[in-house]
């Protein structure tokens, strides 16, 4: 094996996880619980043990209560029923020696009244998202509710109970969605938050929000346990911000003083969610992941198209300490293995069968080496 490749073969630290290579499972909404529910099944245990050979999985966003879901069918983290689901997926993934984190979330105003029952959406802002809901037929997005203060205790409540739910259900930490345009991003970003009290205006302000979730997120699983993921230039949900380096120089040094166990950052993306090039105009995609290592003293995952190659080149050069793969983790199950040895690797992911029900596009992608 050449230097480059067994890089990405090394054991890494990332607080109290260590993981025994460098390929993450990048979060991934897909849509497989029964919609009613969102307890997590048989067909999430078999999906999320199939890939235990990563490094670590982080899941697909799991949502804190019933109002805070735009994705039909997304496993929840606030019944009962949902933690036992979960407990069901970690214990197998840990039986296979992988190690698995929840993405934690609030949609905020990303979601259809259709969606809600009817109830008004919160946000940082009164302002709806201007555009068309693809996760409910199209329909407009519903008005939200600026949140009162009153409100986001609530809702920061609501976060530190789903990290004691994601605790009794064995995962080995929680990420917290801050990125993609819902409710953390939502306070983040200057294009959404409007806000003239002590959450909106300056960075310090429209950070005092995450921080704070963070921090009851902390006090549940302690510091080492507990990640972030941020796409600051994204453009999903029609986000914006009109000076993103400002907003991580402040906000990463802060995050980078609690000794979190990661930052996942997702540069600007090519897909079809990141429908404008603007945000890759504020921080160049290709030195994205460098200007990251430069804020970021804490450990860092590099998310967003990066190629095997890229992932040689970044490991070696110290720019990142793991990479996060969304669509090649879809297609390949078990892409660490495939890599190792050799074996060819599934670029043909069926887009699709993304946001289906069923094993269809979810636990059907073959193993290269079916004895694994
Ligand atoms: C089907 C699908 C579902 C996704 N769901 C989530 C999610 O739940 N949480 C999240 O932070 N990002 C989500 N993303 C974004 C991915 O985590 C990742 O950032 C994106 O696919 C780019 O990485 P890639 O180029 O390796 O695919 C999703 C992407 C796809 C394609």
């Amino acid at each position: 094996m050449s230097s480059q490749i067994s890089n990405l073969f090394t054991e890494v630290q990332l607080g109290a996880l260590k993981l025994k290579n460098r390929f993450v499972v990048a979060p991934l909404t897909r849509q497989r619980t029964n919609p009613d529910d969102g307890v997590p099944n048989d067909l999430l245990v078999e999906y999320y043990t199939q890939r235990a050979s990563f490094g670590l999985i982080i899941t697909e966003c799991s949502q804190i209560s019933p109002l805070s879901n735009c994705f039909p069918g997304s496993a929840g983290i606030f019944s009962e029923e949902q933690v036992q689901g979960w407990k069901k997926v970690v214990d197998s993934v840990h039986s296979k020696g992988g190690l698995i984190m929840l993405q934690i979330w609030h949609c905020g105003r990303a979601v259809s009244l259709s969606q809600t029952g009817g109830k008004a959406p919160i946000s940082s802002t009164d302002k709806p998202v201007p555009g068309k809901n693809y996760f409910a037929n199209n329909e407009e997005y519903g008005k939200p509710e600026r949140l009162t203060k009153e409100g986001i205790q609530q809702v920061i409540n609501e976060f530190k109970q789903g990290a004691i739910n994601a605790k009794r259900a064995g995962f080995d930490g929680v990420e917290l969605h801050a990125a993609n345009g819902y409710l953390v991003d939502q306070f983040l970003r200057d294009g959404v938050n409007d806000r003239t009290d002590e959450y909106g205006g300056s960075v310090e302000n429209r950070s005092r929000f995450c921080l704070e979730v963070i921090d009851a997120l902390i006090s549940v699983f302690g510091s080492d346990r507990v990640a972030i993921r941020l796409s600051p230039t994204g453009r999903n949900n029609y986000m914006f911000d009109s000076d993103p380096m400002s907003l991580l120089q402040y906000l990463i040094p802060q995050l980078d003083s609690r000794g979190l166990a990661f930052i996942e950052v997702k540069r600007h993306g090519v897909n079809q969610w990141d429908d404008s090039s603007d945000g890759a105009k504020q921080i160049p995609t290709e030195t994205f992941f460098e200007i990251m290592r430069k804020l970021c003293k804490g450990n860092l995952i590099a998310n967003d198209n990066v190629s095997i190659e890229d992932m040689k080149n970044y490991l070696s050069n110290n720019i990142c300490d793991a990479v996060s793969f969304g669509t090649l983790s879809i297609s390949n199950p078990d892409l660490p293995e495939r890599v190792q040895n050799g074996y060819e690797i599934n670029y043909k992911v069926d887009r699709s069968t993304f946001f289906t029900q069923g094993a269809k596009g979810y636990t059907d992608y073959p193993l290269a080496n079916k004895n694994i």
